[in-house]
């Protein structure tokens, strides 16, 4: 498996896989974080199998945020999103990293919390009936911008 910082030639097979994760069309976020160097990308034999995406959003306190990760279902559980998190974690400005997703979303939570991410709160009225489970990581590292 490869990982690299994406580039405007892997956008439609990121927005393939987007497809396969999300009922919500992130197109134009994910275009922007591409031209910003803020998406990776994962491939198997040159196909497209995973995406991730962080930033740093004054929204959420100035604290980076993993915004979007999604693999290909014929890809899941072969460690893909372990090793996205693992790459965004050492490109993380910030000494925390937070995450979200919601509390019917199993997967994402075991991911989250095999990659030793713990539970922060939760937001309620997003999603109606389905809060938003916040997900928290204290980074170790030197270069991080001390603590915020
Ligand atoms: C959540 C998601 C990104 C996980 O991707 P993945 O590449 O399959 O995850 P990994 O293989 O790195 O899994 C790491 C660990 O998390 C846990 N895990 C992952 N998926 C799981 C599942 N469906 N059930 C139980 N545990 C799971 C396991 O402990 C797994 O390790 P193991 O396979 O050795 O047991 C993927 O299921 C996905 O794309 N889902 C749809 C989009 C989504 O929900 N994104 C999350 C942000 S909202």
């Amino acid at each position: 498996m490869k990982i690299k910082k994406a580039t405007s030639q892997d956008l439609p097979a990121i927005l393939e896989v987007m497809r396969f994760g999300s009922n919500v069309d992130h197109t134009d976020f994910i275009k922007q974080s591409v031209r910003a160097g803020k998406c990776l990308v994962t491939s198997v034999a040159d196909k497209v199998t995973g995406f991730g995406i962080i930033g740093n959003s004054l929204l959420f306190y100035n604290h980076e945020f993993i915004e979007l990760l999604i693999v290909h279902p014929e890809y899941r559980r072969r460690g893909i999103a372990t090793a996205l998190i693992k790459r965004m974690e050492s490109i993380c400005k910030t000494p925390k990293l937070f995450t979200s997703t919601n509390q019917t979303n199993i997967p994402a939570q075991k991911t989250y919390e095999a990659s030793g991410f713990i539970r922060s709160g939760y937001i309620e009225n997003l999603d109606e009936g389905d809060p938003e489970i916040i997900y928290f990581k204290r980074l170790e590292g030197a270069d991080r911008g001390g603590e915020k």
